[in-house]
């Protein structure tokens, strides 16, 4: 057979940098590459619990769903939302299959080919594939610790007229930073002025590290949802686990309404068992206890590996110290480049992800991503052996 595959999948293809992680595989290589939740916080017995509550309802807790979501579960979803002072209606949230899938959706109804989308520099490696595949163009921002630079962010608007902005204002993938208030109003109000549909990723949010008070979504300091210019994604992936795969988004109903009419096309609806055992878990575990737990679980791994950090001498090493998330953000000389340096590192049995993959354009080469979550803090020094014999054997090369 002579196939003929559309366009589209060149904007899949595999990384050199996926390449070499496959490398790690089944292999006793440490990595802080991925940026997955710790197994060990998995609720397991109160998620059994909630799946063995659904099946006692009987054989209709196996039929197809409404497309939206599990009406329940939407229900809970806006009280949740409530509580961190964000008003939406079940109309306004769509269920979706991971906040993934929202941001999949919210491009398929928002985005010609050719359409700009301005993005964070550095942002999230995933979102970038899926507004590729839309053949967007992705135009990136300078940002610094507080997060866009709004002089940047308006210069890009007058010079690219972007139809869409998307942000992780909230201990970002892969930069761990937390936007300031400032710069989450003065991007709303700029956005707003200039017709700028603002989809704001959370997936971490609730990842805040010390006893601060939380910092108010984009999506909660516009007047929404009806008619707001945010549209606000989040998911249970690590507040509960991310095998049962349900996000939600929020925003405008008649955004809300198109993304349905997609994700109808797409694939029905979500899987209905996960989204009725969460509604268990809402009615009978607390939820907030737990993620209390898993908040002061990785503050602690993330301060045992800010000291090893602190302990080493490489050449321009800084970094941005999370006030929550998943991710350190690592930085290095300019003569180093980290997509070489893992090269090096797999050999010494260690992963990361070199920053160059998070950038939409102009790469900063020297960067890196380090997941403290995963890994043991004693598997995590040496990782942190590893990498110093890497960067080593770099110098000797140079
Ligand atoms: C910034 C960001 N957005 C979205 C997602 C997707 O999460 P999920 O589809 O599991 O909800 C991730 C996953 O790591 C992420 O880091």
């Amino acid at each position: 057979m002579d196939y003929r595959f559309s366009d589209t999948i060149n904007s899949f293809e595999s990384s050199a940098v996926r390449e070499i992680l496959k490398l790690t595989q089944g292999k006793s290589i440490i990595s802080l590459a991925g940026g997955l939740p710790n197994e060990q916080y998995f609720p397991l017995d109160a998620v059994r619990e909630a799946f063995l509550r659904v099946f006692e309802q009987g054989r209709q807790v196996l039929q197809y769903g409404l497309t939206e979501g599990y009406t329940p579960l939407r229900e809970d979803l806006c009280a949740h939302l409530a509580r961190k002072g964000m008003k939406a209606e079940i109309d306004n949230m769509l269920l979706t299959t991971g906040s993934q899938q929202a941001i999949d959706l919210l491009a398929r109804i928002y985005i010609n080919p050719g359409d700009v989308i301005l993005v964070e520099r550095p942002t999230y490696l995933a979102a970038i594939q899926v507004f590729q595949s839309h053949q967007a163009r992705l135009i990136s921002v300078d940002c610094d610790e507080d997060g866009m630079n709004l002089d940047d962010l308006e210069r890009k608007i007058r010079q690219y007229k972007p139809k869409m902005a998307y942000v992780i204002p909230t201990f970002s993938n892969p930069a761990g930073k937390m936007w300031s208030l400032e710069r989450r109003r003065g991007m709303l109000s700029i956005c707003k002025r200039n017709g700028v549909l603002i989809l704001e990723d959370d997936p971490y949010g609730e990842l805040r590290f010390g006893d601060g008070e939380p910092m108010p979504s984009i999506y909660s300091l516009d007047d929404g949802p009806q008619g707001s210019a945010v549209v606000y994604t989040s998911t249970f992936s690590k507040i509960v686990a991310p095998a049962l795969r349900t996000g939600w988004v929020v925003g405008d109903s008649t955004v809300i309404r198109n993304m349905t009419r997609a994700k109808q096309a797409a694939d029905l609806h979500s899987s209905t068992m996960d989204q009725q055992a969460l509604h268990q878990l809402f009615a009978h575990f607390d939820l907030y206890a737990h993620i209390a737990v898993i908040r002061e679980a990785y503050e602690a791994r993330m301060r045992g590996m800010l000291e090893l950090l602190k302990q080493q001498s490489w050449e321009g090493l800084s970094w941005i110290e999370p006030k929550g998330g998943m991710f350190i953000w690592v930085e290095l000389a300019e003569s180093i480049d980290t997509q070489e340096l893992l090269k090096l590192a797999v050999q010494e049995g260690v992963a990361f992800v070199p920053g160059a993959s998070f950038y939409a354009d102009e790469p900063k080469r020297n960067s890196m991503r380090l997941n403290f979550t995963h890994t043991d803090s004693d598997m995590v020094v040496l990782a942190f052996e590893r990498l110093d014999r890497a960067l080593s054997k770099m110098r000797q090369t140079v």
